[in-house]
């Protein structure tokens, strides 16, 4: 609970709850659904009051929403940025309206770091790395080049540019892991399903998929089913994210491995905006915890995925 804080819910008595605005990025993923519910349902049990908005994934419509958090004098303001840049101007905004802003998810690229209170969320670049490695591993004995195509994240959006960091430099190690084709999918299964298409058309010899999402590599399969060749088989995927629909897909043996991005951020959200809001000290950086699987741990642990 806050207490003895600076916000406007301290010293109320517990009479005030305090009042959250969370600016979401869309609902293009799985993911992205799970992470909803997770910071809605976190805000029923820790009693915040939340003023929640859906950007469908435009920066502009963000920065609106948090605008209007502003206006409104919420107490605290918790956002996924869409796309790393941009954000100083408004971030300005909030901390001249003495209103915290709490990273969740995603990181700005502003070097003043003064504009908000902590960063909640993966490590990407960590995340593309585990696909890379998993990729150096696997292909230890090819001794013919191994083409890569890469289905990519939202352009400019943390996850994006650092997924493809870590997975570039984990494919380092072994010289025949090329990467032919990048292009972006925007984390949507249609956007990933056109994107393999493509790539299918313009390359006959493609060996592997690195997906920045589970999602857009559900669309990969599609593609590639339709092009008559075999998921998992022909043409192996790794992705990231590990949803239900992604852990089904590696079940099956239509994806090769799964590196996981909890979307489960929703009580230490909580958690942090009660500290911030009662005036105690935060740490900058919160990382989630992740792991991996491969296609026999995934049937384990199946039945037991909560999103
Ligand atoms: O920012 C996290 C990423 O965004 C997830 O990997 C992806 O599925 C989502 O859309």
């Amino acid at each position: 609970t806050a207490c003895g804080g600076t916000g406007s819910a301290a010293g109320n008595a517990g009479s005030d709850k305090i009042t959250m605005g969370f600016a979401q990025v869309g609902a293009e993923s799985g993911w992205r659904t799970a992470n909803t519910k997770s910071v809605q349902e976190s805000a029923k049990k820790a009693g915040i009051d939340l003023k929640f908005s859906d950007a469908q994934q435009k920066q502009e419509n963000q920065i609106k929403a948090i605008r209007s958090y502003i206006q409104q004098k919420v107490d605290v303001i918790a956002f996924s940025p869409v796309v790393e840049s941009g954000w100083d101007t408004v971030l300005k905004e909030a901390k001249t309206a003495k209103i915290p802003v709490i990273l969740t998810d995603r990181a700005v690229d502003s070097t003043d770091k003064t504009l908000y209170k902590t960063f909640l969320g993966s490590d990407f670049v960590e995340e593309g790395k585990k696909a890379g490695t998993w990729l150096v591993d696997e292909s230890k004995s090819a001794t013919d080049t191994v083409n890569i195509v890469e289905i990519q994240g939202t352009t400019g959006s943390a996850p994006a540019n650092d997924r493809k960091e870590g997975f570039e430099e984990a494919i380092k190690a072994n010289p025949k892991l090329k990467i032919i084709a990048s292009q972006s999918g925007d984390f949507t299964r249609s956007g990933g399903k056109q994107v393999m298409e493509a790539f299918l058309k313009n390359n006959p010899d493609i060996d592997v998929v690195f997906a920045h999402n589970d999602d857009e590599g559900l669309g990969a399969i599609e593609a590639i089913e339709a092009a008559g060749k075999v998921p998992g088989k022909d043409i192996k995927i790794v992705t990231i994210d590990a949803v239900k629909d992604g852990m089904t897909a590696l079940s099956n043996g239509k994806i090769n491995y799964i590196v996981e991005c909890s979307p489960m951020l929703g009580d230490q959200l909580m958690d942090l905006a009660k500290k911030v809001i009662a005036g105690e000290s935060v740490p900058e950086r919160v990382v989630t915890e992740e792991t991996t699987f491969t296609q026999e741990q995934a049937k384990q642990v199946l039945a037991s995925r909560p999103y």
